[in-house]
């Protein structure tokens, strides 16, 4: 093996988790290579997901500012009108900038790139096909390969009619009528971005709740806000199949035992994601993946074989981007002798919806079912001077906090900037707080947060707002 294909990291993949992990492998003086199959780094999230779908947001939340909030402002704007082909092309003006970005990362901390798709050919060997198949030779190999779309066996993607998130953030135009099957964090997400632009959206989802991962409060406030957005919730409804009827294309569901159907241009199927674990070489090193697909890995990401760890999708835990980065430094640093580690109980979610919706640690209904006995305190944004001054007095923050201990359980925002505003709340419990630290915490005024504080005061039943 050359000096030049031998290193002491190889990672595959390079999202959130394997360019992470390549950084710090140099940081800490690794010679390190990075396999991506792609064109582009950056993967799901950069390419096709978190970003571009942020950068749609943003655009669309400003285009129905425009068309329903400014005039109460006293700023008048005549009907505004939507350029999709310059909306597209801000988003992927936002991509392109930030995958610039990773390349001189790359550069700066002299990593290698390789692109090709990588593939294990033994326990320090990985394959890396493109034009020509190049042999590299590690120590340590990380895996980090992300996830892809699931697919409904009775839906397949054509990629124009039945489409994933990949073509929905890249549609050439509004379409007149969506049918979105999940009302997940994707569903919501896509589902407000073209209905905002006047599209027909109707969200179709298994469960009886949107946002199942959020207490039920927290979603039924969702639904009821997202529903005056114009987005048609159809709950409890399970998609059956697609049929054809002309040039007309029609979702099937069903609803307690009576068939439903709804006419759709595009059908948005948002149902999860599975790991990409297939073609990887695994079963060469004796990797085998569990009934969900996930490599099994140690506390310190270890797989069965030696040397090669796994990270981020492709392992058990929520598929969250900065979920792969924590992981990706904690893996590094576990190789390099040190102690990293990754505090699971202490991970946010968040949609980012308008209000965007955002959690950590466990719901109430989880803490109850863990047999805590449990404190909750909540405050309304209606009754935060900030929130009234903004418009932003839609949803409620919510503390929930152990009965005996006071030690805060868990958090959940529905609000405008609850993405940010979860921040200080994640602190408080990384530093094991309690609802009384929160409520004794100073908080600017006037700002949003003061809305976190008055609910951590709520749990002793002390607010001062309301
Ligand atoms: P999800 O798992 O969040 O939601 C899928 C929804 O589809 C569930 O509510 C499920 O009950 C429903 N469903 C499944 N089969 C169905 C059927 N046949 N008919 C009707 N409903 C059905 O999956 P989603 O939204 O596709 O997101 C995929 C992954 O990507 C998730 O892990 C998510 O956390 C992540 N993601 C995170 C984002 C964020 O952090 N803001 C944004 C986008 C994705």
């Amino acid at each position: 093996m050359s000096e030049a294909n031998s290193f002491d990291c190889i990672i595959i993949g390079s999202g959130p988790g394997g360019y992470v992990a390549a950084i710090r492998a140099a940081q800490l003086g690794f010679k390190t290579a990075l396999v991506e199959k792609d064109k582009h780094l950056g993967g799901t999230c950069l390419n096709v997901g978190c970003i571009p779908s942020k950068a749609l947001l943003h655009s669309t939340e400003m285009f129905h500012f425009a068309a329903h909030g400014a005039a109460a402002h006293g700023i008048q704007i005549k009907k505004p009108v939507i350029d999709v082909s310059q909306l597209m092309a801000k988003k992927s003006a936002t991509v392109d900038q930030l995958r610039g970005g990773i390349e001189h990362l790359m550069k700066a901390n002299k990593i290698k790139v390789f692109h090709g798709l990588g593939k294990l050919s033994s326990s320090n060997q990985v394959r890396v096909c493109s034009k020509n198949e190049t042999i590299l030779q590690a120590k340590n190999i990380i895996l980090a390969t992300g996830s892809s779309v699931i697919e409904l066996p009775f839906l397949p993607f054509d990629g124009k009619t039945i489409v994933s998130s990949n073509e929905a953030i890249a549609f050439t135009e509004v379409p007149h009528k969506i049918a979105v099957v999940g009302a997940g964090a994707i569903g919501l997400e896509l589902g407000s971005v073209w209905a905002r632009l006047g599209a027909q959206v109707d969200v179709i989802e298994f469960l009886p709740n949107i946002a199942a991962g959020f207490d039920k409060d927290v979603s039924k406030t969702a639904e009821r806000l997202f529903k005056k957005q114009g987005l048609n919730f159809h709950l409890g409804t399970k998609v059956i199949g697609v049929k054809q009827d002309g040039k007309r294309t029609i979702l099937t569901a069903e609803k307690d035992g009576n068939n439903i159907d709804f006419e759709a241009d595009k059908i948005l199927v948002a149902v999860g994601r599975r790991p990409n674990t297939e073609g990887l070489g695994l079963e060469l090193v004796d990797i085998s993946c569990d009934e969900k697909g996930r490599i099994p890995v140690d506390a310190q990401y270890r797989t069965v074989a030696p040397g090669i760890y796994a990270i981020g999708d492709v392992i058990k835990g929520p598929m969250l981007a900065h979920k792969a980065e924590e992981e990706a430094v904690a893996c590094i640093e576990c190789i390099a002798g040190q102690a990293g580690h990754v505090n699971y109980d202490c991970i946010p979610n968040v949609i980012y919806t308008e209000p965007e919706i955002a959690s950590v640690g466990l719901t109430e209904a989880a803490a109850k079912e863990k047999g805590l006995t449990v404190k909750v305190g909540k405050f309304n944004f209606l009754a935060n001077g900030r929130a009234i001054a903004t418009d932003a007095t839609d949803g409620f923050a919510k503390v929930i906090a152990d009965a005996q201990s006071d030690r805060l359980l868990g958090i959940q925002i529905i609000a405008k900037s609850a993405s940010e505003m979860i921040a200080s709340a994640i602190a408080h419990m990384e530093y094991g707080g309690s609802a009384e630290d929160l409520a004794r915490t100073v908080h600017a005024h006037p700002t949003l947060t003061e809305t976190l504080k008055e609910a951590a005061l709520a749990v002793g039943g002390r607010t001062l707002h309301s």
